[in-house]
């Protein structure tokens, strides 16, 4: 019954504490990079902008397939990001052509 009381304070206290905090809004930049037209461009740039800016793909050293492979596989088992594996394929590929070693 104690434990009971203690949650049911516990949920006031952060009820309240949510009612009384202020709203920030904060605005972000705007996305400034605009990637290569070409195959796998769209879900490359839907897949890849959820978290960062674009520029971490342009500014990286351009690398091959399994460079990029091994960056979107981080992405997806590290980072979590919410990537089919189709279109993981098609990023990968749409990535070593235009950001490949040149
Ligand atoms: C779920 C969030 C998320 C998504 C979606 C995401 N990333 Fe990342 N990415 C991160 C985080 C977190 C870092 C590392 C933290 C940092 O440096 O800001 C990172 C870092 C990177 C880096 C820097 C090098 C490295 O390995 O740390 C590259 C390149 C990169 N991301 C490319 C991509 C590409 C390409 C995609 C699309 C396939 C993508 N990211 C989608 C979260 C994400």
């Amino acid at each position: 019954m104690r434990l009971l009381t203690a949650a049911v304070a516990l949920t006031l206290v952060v009820t309240s504490a949510g009612v009384a905090g202020e709203t920030v809004s904060i605005t972000l930049p705007p996305e400034s990079i605009a990637l290569d037209a070409g195959r796998g461009m769209d879900q490359t740039q839907t897949s890849c902008r959820m978290c960062h800016s674009l520029d971490y793909i342009t500014t990286q050293p351009g690398g091959g397939t399994a460079q990029w492979q091994g960056v979107v596989t981080k992405m997806m088992k590290v980072y979590g990001a919410p990537i089919s594996d189709q279109d993981a394929k098609l990023i990968e590929e749409y990535l070593a052509t235009h950001y490949g070693p040149r």
